[in-house]
């Protein structure tokens, strides 16, 4: 049989992982969850998620596709055939993602060739919403197709396929440039955010905590579900990226590098988007609050004004476009790579075939979101989706494969490879914890939509939400019944002889979560004195703010490192465990 694709290096790996968890929701989603949910307050449910939830989920389904060496729908199927449609659901719920998703880079392209000369011109609303998406008064009024969009559509989905034309092998490269490139420019929007006038207007809502928010479940709701569409978790993007890496790799580290890098960077890119929003309030004398939006508002309505008023504002366009492309490409290919792989792992299609088919077909979805009422439509598949695809699969996923699977042999067999290792408390956390967050987050939502609508949207586009939730794990089973074209594949199942470090792998997972913990303790009490010795107050936004960065940035620097330290270790390591073996 021939030898499953591989990533070209572990940093390949890691970068590809990251590449399609930092996306548009890095940037738009999370500073705006952050504001409407308790400034500080929201960053600190949000590290809680991260670490209660979105850690243990990452770990999961790296371990997953680490064992099984199969993308999505064929490593269920070894856990049981009835479970094949599960992953078949992952991967078909990404797929509608890319529909839009690719629309939304679309917007990005043309966004960078405006940016060129600011044809957006001063009133930034009225460009956005009347000129260039010609949004019409309703779902039905359809208004024709937006021909610069559509052309821009079609350039997006050449550079998606191009990234991902030889699987694994290219989007090693392409990595390289996809993950760093908008990191250097966030770093350089960061700089010029925080140093605009009136900045700090901005940042004080971004991460002044209101602890009384905590209290509401919303908040909790809002920092789960953020997490998980973050990681890009319950798409089966991460199954099949552990499915592509060699033998010998690292799982849980990895997942710990992952998971930190994501989350530092969307708390980093905050100062980004709140400098500049305290900036453009003052400017135009209004108050923060006025000028915040969330979703397209922010990137293509509020971001071009403040350009407008920025020294060198053409060169800050065209890079705040670009990284704005940068960051969605490889979450576009990741979800695009997901469903790829399980048709090239059941039909055994070539990557040309299985290409083309997704991208041709993810196109002619996509035509609908270039119309008059696209964005009216990319709102109801977003929402619908968010809700039932990736939080239902996140649940359903959680409850197969630990209570239908050895979930204690998982844990073993991931740490028999890793230089960080987790203790049982995993298996409990994915058993009882996950599922019922998740359940509470679904069941809440479930019962908002249902009760109060969406938007006002009327009932007869709302049902198509509810349609395609429906439809999507139908067509699961459906394919999962159909029988596969090539020789079933073995799952390449290597238990090592030899466990890679021992006990220092707990240590380090526990002294991280120690110390997270530990000074996590320290701030609360700090912030319950402050409560009757006043001077105190002042000291606490600074140090929730540093807390965060350090638990997030400073944690994903810690687990790096080991990685780093590891390297001779691990080869010595490898090539007596796995002798001759790849
Ligand atoms: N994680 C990406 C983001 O934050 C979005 C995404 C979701 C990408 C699901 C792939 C899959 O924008």
């Amino acid at each position: 049989m021939e030898s499953r694709e591989h990533w070209s290096s572990r940093n390949a790996f890691i970068l590809a992982a990251i590449g399609s968890a930092i996306g548009l929701g890095n940037i738009w989603r999370f500073p705006f969850k952050c504001y409407e949910s308790g400034g500080g307050a929201f960053l600190i449910a949000y590290l809680i998620a991260m670490l209660s939830a979105g850690i243990p989920l990452m770990i999961l389904e790296l371990s997953f596709g680490h064992h099984f060496k199969l993308a999505a729908p064929s490593a269920f199927s070894k856990v049981n055939k009835k479970f094949e449609w599960i992953g078949w659901w992952a991967v078909f719920v990404a797929f509608m993602i890319t529909t839009y998703y690719a629309v939304v880079m679309a917007w990005g392209l043309n966004y960078t060739v405006f940016a060129t000369t600011q044809a957006w011109g001063q009133d930034t609303g009225a460009f956005f919403y009347g000129k260039f998406l010609n949004l019409t008064n309703g779902h039905f009024e359809l208004g024709g197709i937006q021909l610069p969009i559509l052309i821009a559509l079609i350039v997006s989905w050449i550079l998606i396929v191009g990234a991902i034309w030889k699987g694994a092998k290219t989007v090693s490269k392409v990595v390289y440039v996809t993950v760093f490139v908008p990191w250097l420019l966030l770093i350089v929007f960061v700089i010029r955010g925080i140093t605009l006038p009136g900045a700090m207007e901005g940042l004080k809502f971004y991460v002044t905590p209101h602890f009384e928010k905590l209290l509401d479940p919303g908040i909790w709701i809002s920092a789960y579900g953020q997490v998980f569409f973050s990681l890009s978790i319950g798409f089966g993007i991460m199954i099949a990226y552990a499915s592509f890496l060699p033998k010998k790799s690292d799982i849980i580290n990895s997942a710990l590098i992952i998971a930190l890098s994501d989350g530092a960077t969307a708390f980093i890119g905050g100062f980004a988007v709140f400098g500049a929003l305290g900036y453009y309030a003052t400017m135009t004398g209004q108050v923060v609050t006025e000028v915040l939006k969330g979703g397209p508002g922010l990137a293509f309505v509020t971001y071009p004004a403040i350009i407008n008023m920025l020294p060198l504002s053409k060169i800050f366009g065209i890079l705040f476009f670009l990284m704005l492309l940068t960051l969605a490409v490889d979450s576009a290919f990741s979800l695009v790579e997901s469903l790829a792989s399980a048709l090239r792992d059941k039909f055994g299609w070539g990557y040309k075939k299985s290409n083309f088919l997704i991208a041709g077909l993810a196109f002619m979805f996509g035509i609908i979101f270039t119309t008059g009422a696209g964005l009216y439509w990319l709102d109801v598949v977003d929402k619908w989706l968010e809700v039932f695809g990736l939080s239902m699969i996140v649940l359903v996923e959680c409850i197969v494969l630990t209570w239908f699977f050895k979930i204690d042999h998982l844990r073993r067999y991931s740490n028999d490879y890793s230089e960080v290792k987790v203790g049982k408390w995993w298996n409990y956390v994915l058993k009882f914890y996950v599922p019922i967050a998740v359940f509470a987050l679904v069941l809440t939502d479930a019962i908002k939509l249902i009760r109060d609508g969406y938007e006002g949207y009327p009932n007869s586009a709302i049902i198509f939400g509810w349609l395609l939730v429906i439809i999507l794990p139908i067509i699961a089973i459906v394919i999962s019944l159909i029988k596969r074209s090539v020789e079933e594949k073995e799952a390449e199942i290597y238990i090592p002889s030899k466990a890679f470090v021992k006990d220092i792998g707990y240590k380090r997972f526990n002294e991280y979560l120690k110390t997270v913990l530990i000074s996590g303790l320290a701030i609360i009490i700090l912030t319950l004195f402050s409560k009757f010795f006043s001077v105190l107050t002042v000291l606490v936004t600074p140090l929730i703010t540093l807390y965060i960065f350090l638990a997030l940035v400073g944690g994903a620097v810690y687990f790096a490192k080991i990685s780093i330290n590891e390297g001779n270790r691990r080869e010595i390591w490898a090539e007596e465990v796995f002798e001759g073996k790849k």
